[in-house]
């Protein structure tokens, strides 16, 4: 039998995981996204996204312990986080005292303006149960010509052979770890369809950029079947052989 989870279910599950989670843990187990390499990546993405304006202001949705947000110092000079988890939001607290912090919901941004000239979700779009809340949101709290940044995203194309790979590990996709991890452990985020549903929300112009994880924390045969992969990709530019996508969309 199919079970299916409700949008209160993926919450509540991303919540209690992400409460119970010690925060230094997260950092140290998630190479894929504080190893280095990836930080130099993230902050030269957005530095390509920095406004003109001298007082920009960027939004981290899911912000967590702040990865973005705290890459963003001196790129952009007001800093906002959101997240659901206030054992994230204390230890970012505790990192940097500049980025005003709310615990809230992703669906429910707390601004009334449209105020902000980048909104950021790192790794959170396979954590929510549905997009089109979360978009709107964001359209409606960024300035005209802001961005919209998501990255480190499970590729659907490539999660259709990588599910074979869960199946045969025997990963149970009901554990409270894995409703958390929603889209993850259900086949990936489509990035086209992402892409249609940003567009009709108003987006002008969305651009999905593929790339392979050198995620350091995976299995030996995970890490060489990504390395494979990285290696066909040269020759043959396939959305199959890429595990995770970024997309950025211009208001
Ligand atoms: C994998 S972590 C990513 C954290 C951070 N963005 C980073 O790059 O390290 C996912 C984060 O999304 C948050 N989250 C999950 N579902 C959420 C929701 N519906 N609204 C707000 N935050 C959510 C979690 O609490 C967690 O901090």
């Amino acid at each position: 039998m199919k079970i299916e989870y409700t949008e209160e279910d993926v919450i509540r599950a991303n919540r209690d995981i992400y409460d119970q989670l010690d925060p230094k843990e997260y950092e140290k187990r998630t190479d894929g996204i504080f190893h280095p390499k990836r930080q130099k990546q993230f902050k030269s993405i957005l530095l390509s996204l920095k406004p003109e304006r001298p007082d920009g202001a960027l939004l981290d949705i899911g912000c967590g312990t702040g990865n973005i947000c705290r890459l963003a110092k001196g790129i952009f000079p007001d800093r906002y986080g959101i997240d659901i988890s206030h054992v994230q939001l204390k230890e970012l607290k505790k990192k940097d005292t500049e980025i005003l912090l709310c615990q809230t919901e992703a669906g429910q941004l707390p601004f009334k303006g449209n105020l902000m000239d980048c909104c950021t979700c790192c790794s959170v779009l396979h954590h929510l149960h549905s997009h089109k809340e979360l978009f709107q949101e964001v359209y409606r709290v960024l300035r005209l010509g802001g961005y919209l940044y998501t990255d480190h995203d499970p590729n659907y194309y490539f999660h259709r052979i990588f599910r074979l790979y869960l199946v045969l590990r025997k990963v149970n996709v009901h554990s409270p770890g894995a409703i958390a991890e929603y889209h993850q452990f259900r086949g990936g985020l489509n990035p086209d369809r992402l892409a249609e549903l940003l567009y009709r929300v108003g987006f002008r112009d969305v651009k999905i950029t593929y790339r392979v994880s050198e995620n350091p924390e995976l299995t030996f045969f995970a890490k060489a079947v990504l390395r494979i992969f990285n290696l066909i990709t040269k020759v043959l530019p396939i959305k199959t052989f890429y595990s995770h996508f970024f997309i950025i969309a211009q208001k």
